[in-house]
């Protein structure tokens, strides 16, 4: 059960963008409310933020958190969320069917992003509402002063504009529980006139157009090129959406996922190469892979609350050690992906399928997913080297070939740190790993993080057994080191480079 790695200097896949560490944030269930923000928290600061879920959140170097939404941005009014808390209305949101109090709205997400050293993803509402809401908006958050919307803001207390970079258009539009869902043509068009008027109203911004909502949409692949057909020359990124399920405890066919994330990933960027070819274009679409996790446990077990309440606690999972095994998978797929993947969200960042939970008046923790995504963030930065693996391969309910190790290598810009992401899925067999290297010498035999737990180890407020622990197994050999990989583990190596 062996492993052998190769990894060479020159073989470079891409420069890793910052913006594949970010998040997701959104109006639904406990996210925002008891989440981030809990005025009456003991740890609220003066915002009514909660400093202890800050805290954590800020560990994790986001670059970028998406917001407000997800399905709830198609049905929301921006201006709900503006000026004077007291005379902010509460509506139904009829994505999730809960109460809106419209307590926190565009500009008090963003300072709490700015505050926590992470910028904003704003999404427009094309679900509900028009091109020319979507642009007011930009002109309330971009334009510096002197216009109607500008000096709104001004009015409700912030004199600098915002100047937010990346917006998403509308979120899943083509599916069917989507509020003011549309068809490719009708999505293509307004997001083309959207995007059109948005560049227009500020040329520096970026925008990204939805893609499917999920690799199994029956659209999937004729919706793209619909879309992209009508907005190429106005859109920056295409989105991919994909959550995995376990609902049958068949733990080999749910790791084996992360071959099918690939896959998708790269099915969606032929489609852009394509589009790109047809055009004879100069311009180029990139892949922001903007709600990607785990998620079903809420959904089995089916004890949704009553409508209409507020908060309404729903989609809070509880992850076990196997989800951890495939986020780790997961994030190795990005990264071997960061030619095409230019921007990626962890959906999503607190209590709503989340790596960070809280209790309402309480304390917060950290789930077992919460640990692969941390260390690939604070490591994963610089360049992405593609991996050479030779590992034995297993059967499963989704195909042959699923090699039993996913790998991921990260040069440090500086070029003075190799850092190695293995996820070995063999759930009965430790794997000896064998690491040589071309055009990189290591200065020692680096440092081993692993992860590993019986698979359906969680951790709770009251007890975290599932955490990273330091292992000494590391040994240089001529041209590299060995280290051993245990059955069913996340590990990161750590290689200082001379
Ligand atoms: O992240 C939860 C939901 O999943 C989002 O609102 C939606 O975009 C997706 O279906």
């Amino acid at each position: 059960m062996n492993t052998s790695l190769h990894l060479n200097s020159r073989n470079i896949i891409s420069v890793i963008d910052d913006r594949l560490y970010s998040s997701f944030i959104e109006h639904m269930g406990r996210a925002v409310y008891t989440g981030i923000y809990e005025p009456d928290h003991p740890t609220a600061d003066a915002d009514g933020f909660r400093c202890d879920v800050a805290e954590h959140v800020r560990a994790l170097r986001l670059s970028h958190i998406r917001y407000p939404g997800g399905n709830f941005l198609s049905g929301y009014r921006w201006e709900d969320g503006v000026g004077d808390r007291s005379s902010r209305p509460v509506r139904r949101d009829l994505a999730w069917f809960a109460l809106e109090p419209n307590w926190v709205g565009i500009n008090e997400f963003i300072a709490y992003c700015r505050g926590n050293g992470i910028e904003p993803m704003i999404g427009v509402n094309l679900g509900t509402r028009a091109a020319q809401d979507a642009v007011n908006l930009l002109e309330y958050c971009n334009v510096e002063k002197g216009t109607y919307y500008s000096d709104l803001r001004r009015s409700h207390g912030y004199e600098e504009a915002h100047r937010i970079g990346l917006w998403c258009l509308g979120n899943e539009m083509d599916g069917p529980w989507q509020i003011g869902a549309k068809t490719a043509e009708e999505y293509g068009r307004i997001a083309c006139e959207t995007a059109k008027m948005m560049k227009w109203m500020d040329p520096s911004i970026e925008l990204v157009v939805c893609g499917s909502s999920f690799r199994d949409m029956p659209t999937f692949g004729a919706w793209e090129r619909t879309v992209l057909a009508h907005c190429w020359d106005y859109v920056d990124y295409l989105s991919l959406h994909q959550y995995y399920q376990n609902n049958d405890g068949d733990v080999p066919s749910f790791l084996a996922r992360s071959v099918e994330m690939d896959a998708f990933i790269k099915e969606v960027a032929s489609i852009c190469a394509e589009e790109k070819t047809r055009r004879g274009s100069d311009h180029d679409v990139r892949l922001s892979f903007d709600e990607w996790n785990v998620w079903y446990h809420f959904r089995k077990a089916g004890r949704y609350p009553e409508k209409w309440i507020f908060p309404r606690p729903i989609e809070e999972e509880t992850y076990d050690f196997a989800d951890a095994l495939l986020v780790g998978s997961m994030l190795t797929t990005l990264l071997n992906n960061a030619d095409t993947v230019k921007i990626a969200c962890l959906a999503q960042l607190v209590n709503v399928i989340a790596p960070i939970m809280t209790e309402s008046g309480g304390q917060c923790w950290l789930q077992t997913i919460y640990y692969p995504f941390l260390y690939t963030s604070l490591h994963g930065r610089g360049i992405a080297l593609r991996p050479e693996v030779e590992c034995p391969v297993y059967q499963c309910a989704l195909g042959e070939g699923v090699p039993t190790v996913d790998c991921a290598a990260v040069l440090s810009s500086d070029k003075k740190e190799l850092t190695v992401f293995l996820v070995n899925k063999d759930l009965k067999n430790p794997s000896a790993c064998r690491m040589t290297l071309e055009g990189l010498k290591p200065a020692k035999a680096g440092d081993h993080l692993a992860l590993s737990a019986s698979l359906d180890s969680v951790n709770t407020a009251d007890a975290s057994p599932v955490l990273p622990r330091k292992v000494s197994d590391t040994k240089s050999i001529n041209n590299g080191i060995t280290f051993t990989l245990e059955a069913a583990s996340w590990n990161m190596i750590r290689l200082p480079l001379i």
